[in-house]
């Protein structure tokens, strides 16, 4: 048994779903307030006996523990391993212990280091890099900037910075790894960022991670970024980190924006404390690395994004970080940037001037209705009840009750009241009475999906028959992994350098594989179909469960009709699946007889 099977067999799913929310047994599964997106009636399911879970909602998605676990904590799949193995006691191999190798790392990081030295370089003494420059300087940065910020340019050619790095000895392979050049049809390789002006991105440590490449006209798309690699990974990267970190810690605050200009521009103007996430929605990462250093959170919002929604997305920056989360609402249409160019006092004033973002939504909600018709001031208090019951702090709740019982006059007794009814139950221990799931089902590793791999990983020129096998149809996330990693590396070596080493071992044993070395395109084709077949069965029996336990529950008519629908369109897809599984295996056994 690999170690990951052995952790996977000391998992159970519902115990460790439990601890993220409070699971209630429906019939022999679990339903659940879905731990990914807000909502008011469970769709949240977790089947003990196929150790899986299913969002029938807002994600319309599902797993097994590792996806489960990856997806909540925001980790990688190597990072949740030896998360989980810890927490089962299951001792890794050292070598997987420590993850990627760190000399492999440093290469990469050193790489991307003299990348940014060269595009800096270009910027500043280059005549294809003037344009650049006074582009940079028309938008009001000055040249400690653009030092600071070791700003670049990218000249419009194919290889000038693969030559120039192959010259100071890092391999193909290595610059590809790094993500600074990429592979076009027929292998040949070339430089990933051409005619950019480059915002290289550094982590907590100054070492830099990738890039960020901006065009230098209006045309699409505005950025271009580093593709995920060993050392890159976008959803956690926070821009400008590594120069704000220690005035962060030193003034406890941070600022969160948007843009890498509003981040230079910012430091420029003595705000040192501003970040920018990479144009992604603040992640749980993000929030993690930031908690080391302060307690204070303030995010810069757009006018017109600062909706319901964003809002409680900020109450969950909230909990995680157990202290409150302020707001700035910038001017509308202008970004950071142009406030504190035009006004650094403004910009200051703003920041000052944060509030909470509970106090900004009541205030916010409350104005904009008129407070003296009876359903008027029902609604508000509904929807604001259902933010604040989000609140895990009791006493911060009752701060906000409080507020909210002066600003729309109903009496404090009655709020209190109606909040008990959205309030989220505390979550509990699991009691005996639950059943104990049998594992077995989840254990046993998935053949077809490993034989699938194994074909494609032997066969690398499978990669151009396009027959649109989805990740979705690895049910098990140690092979959706690998499938997915091998669609975003090219060749063997890459995808080794890429993957977890925690997947040598898979890797190594789907290698060595024995298996036919004729009909690979037809094999391929039929292990698909068959994959696509398992796939909406599953999605089929899990339908059926999620159906039983709505009728039982007699839930929302809405909800029976779309089960009903979505039951309908599986078992077309299956039909379909049949058919051309048919036509499949009649042609391979034609071809059999012809080659016997
Ligand atoms: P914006 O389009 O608001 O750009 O995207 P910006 O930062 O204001 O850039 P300037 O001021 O026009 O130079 C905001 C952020 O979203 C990400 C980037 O992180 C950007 O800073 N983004 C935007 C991308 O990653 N890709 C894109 O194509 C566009
Ligand atoms: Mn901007």
């Amino acid at each position: 048994m690999s170690t990951i099977e052995e952790v996977k067999q000391k998992l159970d799913i519902v115990e460790v779903i439990g601890q993220y929310t409070k699971l209630t047994k429906a019939g022999r599964n679990f339903k659940a307030l879905c731990p990914f997106h807000n909502e008011k009636t469970a769709s949240f399911y977790v089947f003990p006996e196929r150790q899986s879970w299913h969002c029938f909602g807002a994600c319309s998605t599902g797993g097994d523990v590792f996806s489960f676990v990856m997806k909540k904590e925001g980790l990688d799949f190597g990072e949740t391993l030896r998360l989980l193995a810890d927490k089962v006691g299951v001792r890794l191999p050292s070598a997987i212990e420590r993850g990627p190798d760190k000399d492999e790392k440093d290469r990469l990081f050193h790489a991307n280091e003299a990348a940014a030295q060269y595009y800096h370089n270009l910027l500043l003494n280059s005549t294809a890099g003037e344009k650049a420059k006074s582009y940079f300087v028309s938008r009001g940065l000055n040249s400690k900037s653009i030092t600071d910020f070791q700003l670049g340019f990218s000249p419009n050619a194919w290889e000038t910075l693969k030559l120039y790095l192959l010259e100071k000895g890092y391999s193909e392979t290595e610059l590809l790894a790094a993500g600074l050049i990429l592979k076009a049809e027929e292998g040949k390789t070339h430089d990933r960022f051409r005619n950019r002006l480059m915002f290289p991105i550094r982590d907590p440590r100054g070492r830099t991670t990738g890039f960020s490449g901006r065009v230098l006209d209006d045309s699409l798309p505005k950025y271009m970024n580093s593709p995920q690699t060993v050392i890159f990974d976008k959803s956690g990267t926070i821009y400008g980190i590594d120069m704000a970190g220690p005035i962060i810690r030193h003034q406890d605050m941070a600022v969160i924006v948007e843009g890498y200009m509003d981040v230079i521009v910012a430091h420029q103007y003595g705000f040192s404390n501003v970040v920018a996430s990479m144009g992604t929605a603040i992640t749980e990462k993000h929030i993690n690395t930031l908690k080391k250093l302060t307690k204070n959170i303030v995010l810069a919002l757009d006018a017109d994004e600062a909706g319901e929604e964003a809002m409680l997305r900020c109450v969950e920056y909230e909990n995680s970080l157990n202290t409150e989360v302020k707001v700035i609402i910038l001017p509308t249409g202008k970004d950071p940037d142009e406030v504190i160019k035009e006004n650094p006092n403004a910009w200051q004033g703003l920041v000052e001037k944060a509030m909470p973002v509970i106090d900004y939504t009541i205030n916010m909600t409350v104005s904009r209705q008129d407070m003296n018709t009876a359903s008027a001031k029902s609604q508000v208090a509904n929807n604001l009840l259902d933010i604040i019951a989000k609140v895990s702090d009791d006493i911060r709740r009752d701060h906000y009750l409080t507020k909210l019982s002066k600003l729309t006059g109903i009496s404090y007794n009655k709020l209190e009241g109606v909040l008990k009814g959205h309030l989220k139950p505390k979550p509990q221990k699991r009691g005996a009475e639950l059943t104990a799931p049998s594992l077995l089902q989840a254990t046993i590793s998935n053949p077809r999906e490993e034989y699938c791999l194994a074909l494609l990983l032997q066969y690398p020129e499978l990669k151009n028959q396009d027959e649109g096998l989805l990740s979705d149809y690895f049910r098990d996330s140690e092979n959706r992994e690998i499938y997915n990693t091998w669609l975003e590396t090219d060749d063997l070596i890459s995808l080794k350098e890429k993957l977890d080493p925690v997947f040598r071992e898979k890797l190594d044993e789907l290698l060595a594989r024995q298996q036919p070395t004729n009909r690979t395109t037809e094999r391929y084709h039929d292990y698909v179909l068959r994959l696509k077949r398992d796939f909406l069965q599953n999605q089929h029996v899990i339908r059926e469960e999620i159906f039983n336990i709505v009728r039982e529950s007699e839930g929302k008519g809405a909800d029976i009709e779309r089960l009903k629908q979505e039951g309908i369109e599986l078992n077309n897809q299956l039909q379909a699946v049949s058919v051309e599984l048919g036509q499949s295996k009649r042609r391979m056994v034609n071809g059999n007889r012809r080659n016997t």
